[in-house]
């Protein structure tokens, strides 16, 4: 898979290379990308849960509540889950916790949403995206509502809250999301293209998203994680937790990286396997200062 940053600057240098020149047209400035883009102010770092009983999700929001803590608000469907949640997080360190109700299937609806999150938040420093569906081709049954209804989701509603989000971080000049992409996005899956399909659709857009808000100081990080031990799927003793997708997670968030693909256990274990425990360490931390230093 190629996401090349260079490819936006091509484009965006396109249009302004066909402009005719004008002599006395001042320079444009265009302002220091700030990677982690996360001011502390006095009420510390906000935290805004799209899909907010997310397992991966509510894992992400409680380590980086113990980085620091600041408000949360829980957006999800059903008020009553959302509240057992932001109880968990007013115990992982939230200084407040809000719920309001959210469906991402009502695309229309993501721009009211994401203003009513800013408005009890007043700056929104991190945004979770997680909200998604994964049915197999056995569970959609040749149903053509059920299959649209999971691009529905997974494409079209993450790409309203995307852009509700865009307006809002380009005004504050400031805030990151962290979007939940996954390991099999744009993988060719004889049972469960669709999902596939919908999260490679996911994943390009925020990873766009992510090089046109750094100039205004903005910023995205897409996380790919394997299978995970969440009600989404059936569980499997070799699937990771979200505790421990979500310690990668915060270390990617403090490195400012803008992608993580995160490993499988059976991954890991191979990985352990062919390269000797500390040459690996070395390898991950060489590509992890690379990777701040090209910005993906
Ligand atoms: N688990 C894995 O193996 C895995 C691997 C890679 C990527 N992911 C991705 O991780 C994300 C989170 O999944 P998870 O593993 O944490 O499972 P999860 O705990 O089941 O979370 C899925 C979330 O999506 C929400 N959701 C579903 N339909 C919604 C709708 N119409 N409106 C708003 N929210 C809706 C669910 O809300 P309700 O509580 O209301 O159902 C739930 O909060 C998903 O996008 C998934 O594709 C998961």
């Amino acid at each position: 898979m190629h996401r090349c940053a260079c490819n936006a600057v091509s484009l965006c240098n396109g249009p302004a290379a066909a402009m005719p020149a004008r002599a006395a047209a001042p320079p444009v400035v265009v302002p220091e990308p700030t990677r982690s883009a996360a001011p502390a102010g006095a009420s510390g770092r906000s935290v805004l849960i799209l899909g907010g009983t997310s397992a991966i999700a509510v894992a992400i929001a409680e380590a980086l509540l113990g980085q620091q803590s600041g408000p949360v608000v829980v957006a999800a469907r059903d008020l009553d889950r959302a509240e057992v949640v932001a109880d968990r997080l007013r115990s992982a360190g939230a200084t407040e916790a809000f719920t309001i109700r959210f469906n991402g299937a009502e695309v229309h609806e993501a721009e009211r949403v994401v203003a009513e999150a800013v408005q009890l938040l007043k700056r929104v420093d991190v945004v979770i995206v997680a909200f998604g569906n994964y049915v197999d081709s056995d569970g959609l049954a040749g149903d053509l509502e059920a299959t649209l209804d999971l691009v529905t989701l997974n494409f079209l509603g993450a790409i309203a809250v995307g852009e509700a989000l865009t307006d809002v971080l380009r005004s504050q000049r400031s805030g990151r999301i962290i979007a939940v992409s996954s390991r099999p996005n744009g993988w060719t899956m004889e049972h469960a293209g669709t999902y596939a399909a919908s999260k490679a659709g996911f994943d390009t857009y925020f990873a766009s998203l992510a090089v046109s808000l750094r100039p205004v100081g903005a910023d995205v990080l897409v996380i790919r994680p394997p299978g995970v031990n969440t009600p989404l799927i059936e569980n499997h003793s070799s699937f990771l937790t979200p505790e421990e997708v979500a310690v990668e997670v915060v270390q990617a968030f403090s490195d400012g990286m803008a992608e993580l693909t995160i490993l499988s256990r059976e991954e890991r274990r191979l990985a352990r396997r062919s390269f000797p425990r500390k040459l690996l360490g070395r390898v991950r931390r060489d590509m992890r200062k690379v990777s701040r230093r090209i910005g993906v």
